[in-house]
């Protein structure tokens, strides 16, 4: 079953508790946390006590995706509060075989995440020390912005990249998903499926029909 992870970057930030534990109750596996720096994309959300303050709130993983650059100042603290998987851009850092090595030394598991314009070659001579690849499908920055068609052909590669390597690495995807684009993603081989509007639309009434949705 496909793993559905809401980001909280598209909930009402003035409830964010409230927010979390409605989505959980409603069916979400993960709880997506986007965290962006105002440097390495333009736009400024959350830092770990926002993390550290939901953690109580819900049961389900934190997937904490980091936009920020540099990177590795930063691992220490949102472990602390709460991340379950860390994932970072490549471009986010001089090393980022150091970078995965350093996250699961913390305890978390280690995503490495692809914008569009990003080869999948990166991680060729490190599926040993990858739990998790997410492929963005819009440019990172905002939520509600239209899924990028020609990233298919990538969550493709990246599925044949992961059976040949005979790990289990998850294939998360993220940007533009909804009813429509997700069974796309999921039949190019996706194994999780990250949304902000399309789950959060409508409020906490349509939260599980939304979140059902995804799943097809
Ligand atoms: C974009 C973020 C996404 C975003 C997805 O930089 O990484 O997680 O919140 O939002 P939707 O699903 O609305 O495209
Ligand atoms: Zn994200």
């Amino acid at each position: 079953m496909t793993i559905i992870a809401p980001s909280i970057l598209a909930s009402d930030f003035s409830r964010l508790g409230e927010e979390a534990r409605a989505v959980e109750a409603a069916g979400a596996d993960w709880l997506h946390v986007d965290v962006m720096d105002g440097h390495f994309v333009p736009n400024i959300t959350i830092g770990p006590d926002v993390v550290r303050a939901l953690k109580p709130h819900v049961s389900i993983p934190f997937d904490v995706h980091l936009m920020v650059a540099p990177v590795d100042p930063y691992l220490e603290a949102f472990r602390e509060a709460g991340a379950d998987i860390l994932s970072v851009h490549p471009e986010a850092g001089p090393h980022l075989n150091r970078t995965l090595k350093r996250i699961r030394e913390l305890g978390a598991k280690a995503g490495v995440v692809f914008n569009p314009s990003t080869s999948p070659d990166v991680i060729e001579y490190m599926m040993d020390d990858v739990d998790l690849v997410l492929v963005m499908t819009v440019n990172p920055g905002f939520g509600g912005q239209s899924f990028i068609t020609s990233q298919l052909k990538k969550i493709e590669r990246l599925r044949a990249m992961i059976d040949a390597s005979g790990k289990d690495i998850i294939l998360e995807v993220d940007g533009g998903v909804t009813a429509i684009t997700a069974p796309q993603c999921i039949a190019a081989g996706a194994t999780a499926l990250v949304a902000g509007s399309a789950v959060f639309k409508g409020g906490p009434d349509a939260y599980a029909g939304n979140i059902a949705a995804l799943r097809g």
